[in-house]
């Protein structure tokens, strides 16, 4: 919290929190280099700090990553409409798919799904996400007059058939309501931080900002 209220009072205008489950188990096949040298690990979740952050501050905005590899999307969907109305509009979300084995084999996989199959389930899950954000609850679902809270003829079940079992089977309505706010967008601004070439990176609905590394400007472009 003391962090976020030096940044705003520096003008710093966001915060990005990154986050992985486990840790980076690639160099030496596991986390010993990493606890040693007290790099990237004892990592607390960026959602709740999110929240404490914004809690005392106005004008920073944050973002933190969550993957799509395993939180349904469903739950972010809601944790992010969540995070939308605790910081008035102030937060992003980093979609990573997750390449690490200790990542994977902590939620019950044997591997990580391979690569390019991981982002066909990306691209689908924000598809899903998506959905939830922008059809579900109509802009003029929200009343609260006398007789009547939420418009129940505004809220939509939203019904989402995916393309292979493994991928997303969702139906029902979104659990939060609309957050009320400025800008163009209803949702919470999507991340990406997948370096092209990737031919699933420009879904069809593709991220709103790129994060990348100063080192791989050059293969940074815009999606389409
Ligand atoms: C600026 C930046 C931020 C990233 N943040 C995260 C992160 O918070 N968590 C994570 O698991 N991966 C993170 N990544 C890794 C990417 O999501 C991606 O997996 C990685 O760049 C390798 O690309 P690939 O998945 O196409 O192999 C980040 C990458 C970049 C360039």
């Amino acid at each position: 919290m003391d962090l976020a209220k030096l940044a705003e009072r520096g003008k710093i205008s966001a915060i990005f929190l990154a986050d992985w489950y486990v840790g980076f188990d690639v160099y030496g096949g596991g986390l010993d280099t990493m606890l040693a040298s007290g790099h990237q690990v004892a990592h607390l979740d960026p959602v709740p700090i999110i929240s404490a952050m914004a809690a005392v501050t106005d004008t920073v905005s944050f973002a933190a990553t969550v993957s799509t590899s395993y939180v349904n999307p469903y739950i972010l969907a809601r944790q992010f409409s969540t995070l939308d109305h605790l910081t008035d509009g102030r937060v992003g979300w980093n979609i990573v798919t997750s390449y690490t084995k200790g990542a994977a084999k902590a939620m019950g996989l044997e591997k990580p799904v391979e690569h390019d199959e991981r982002y066909k389930i990306a691209d689908e899950y924000m598809e899903v996400v998506y959905k939830l954000w922008e059809s579900s609850w109509a802009d003029d679902s929200v009343v609260w007059s006398h007789d009547l809270a939420y418009d129940p003829s505004k809220i939509k079940k939203i019904e989402h058939k995916g393309k292979l079992a493994f991928f997303f089977q969702n139906s029902g309505e979104h659990n939060a309501d609309e957050h009320e706010q400025e800008n163009t967008s209803p949702c919470p601004a999507a991340l990406n931080s997948t370096p092209p070439p990737n031919e699933h990176q420009c879904s069809s609905k593709p991220a709103r900002v790129n994060l990348g590394l100063a080192s791989r400007l050059d293969t940074q472009k815009p999606c389409s």
